[in-house]
């Protein structure tokens, strides 16, 4: 059982997205809308769902645009007043007041540990989530909920996990997994983008995380490892060695849309679902003829 709540979130989103460039050049890749909503606007709203109340957003260089879009807009409020748009207004003001934000600059992106460790000084002694902000993860229940659900049983650091294909793990943190329960895992080690002859399982660690404030001294003490960047995964995996830890696999559907084919795809799959865009979507669609 867990003795402390979980009511903040770290919000990554200081990277330099080197596989959707150009178009990361000057704007972020949190940015990018699927249909008319930023990808990072998902992972915030998936955090509010939740019940957390303290957004921590990490950013870099060339990422204001982050800032800005969670910012009252004063201007473009007018506007909309003055032509009578009230929806569009009620809108534009809910971002405003979705959380209560923080932004730190990660001056450098010396990958995602390092990122995360940018905000220890906001966390203090708390259990916090984290969210990386060019994952959208569909779900009837959100992904971040689903996890402080098993948190607050068990007390342990969670990790979302999903299945993904054999080519695939070569692309993600892979965990040894001890099977506890349906869905549910004992995390006994973990190793970042492994060879798919040398991965332990098949079950991707997802970019949303239940952390204890400990992860921070470990982060310190993290070498950088793969790319030369501080790597989440290794400083998990002497957590794991040290405490029990927890995987479970989230409900629901993932999309990385920090990658152009996965972007794609998330966008089919939400304009799809759109109430006012949808059935003209897959009329659109399904005319077309490859
Ligand atoms: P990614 O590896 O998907 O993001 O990191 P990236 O480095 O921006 O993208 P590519 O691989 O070059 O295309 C996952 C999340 O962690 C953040 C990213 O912004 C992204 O949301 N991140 C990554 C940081 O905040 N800082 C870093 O140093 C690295």
């Amino acid at each position: 059982m867990a003795s402390q709540t979980v009511s903040k979130a770290i919000i990554p989103a200081a990277g330099l997205g080197t596989r959707f460039l150009p178009a990361t050049k000057a704007s972020p890749k949190e940015m990018l809308p699927l249909v008319d909503k930023p990808l990072i606007q998902y992972a915030v709203e998936e955090a509010v769902a939740a019940g957390i109340r303290d957004i921590i957003v990490i950013t870099g260089r060339g990422k204001r645009a982050i800032e800005d879009h969670f910012d009252l807009s004063f201007e473009l409020e007018e506007v909309l007043k003055e032509s009578g748009k009230d929806t569009l207004l009620k809108e534009i003001r809910r971002i405003s007041e979705l959380a209560n934000f923080c932004y730190i600059r990660q001056r450098h992106a010396r990958g995602l540990g390092d990122a995360i460790l940018c905000a220890q000084h906001l966390i203090g002694d708390e259990p916090f989530a984290v969210l990386l902000g060019d994952e959208v993860i569909d779900a009837a229940v959100p992904a971040t909920r689903q996890l402080i659900d098993l948190y607050e049983e068990l007390g342990t650091p969670i990790l979302g996990v999903q299945e993904v294909a054999p080519e695939e793990v070569s692309h993600y943190g892979i965990i040894t997994p001890k099977p506890v329960r349906s869905g549910l895992f004992r995390v006994t080690d973990l190793i970042e983008k492994p060879a798919p002859k040398e991965a332990p399982s098949r079950l991707a660690v997802i970019g949303r995380y239940i952390l204890p404030p400990s992860i921070f001294s470990i982060l310190e003490k993290t070498p950088p490892g793969k790319n030369q960047e501080i790597q989440l995964t290794d400083a998990l995996r002497r957590l794991a060695q040290a405490a029990p830890m927890h995987a479970c696999v989230v409900n629901g559907t993932r999309h990385d849309a920090g990658d152009k084919l996965g972007f794609l795809k998330a966008t089919v799959a939400f304009g799809l679902k759109n109430p006012e865009l949808g059935d003209r979507f897959a009329r659109y669609l399904k005319g077309l003829t490859f």
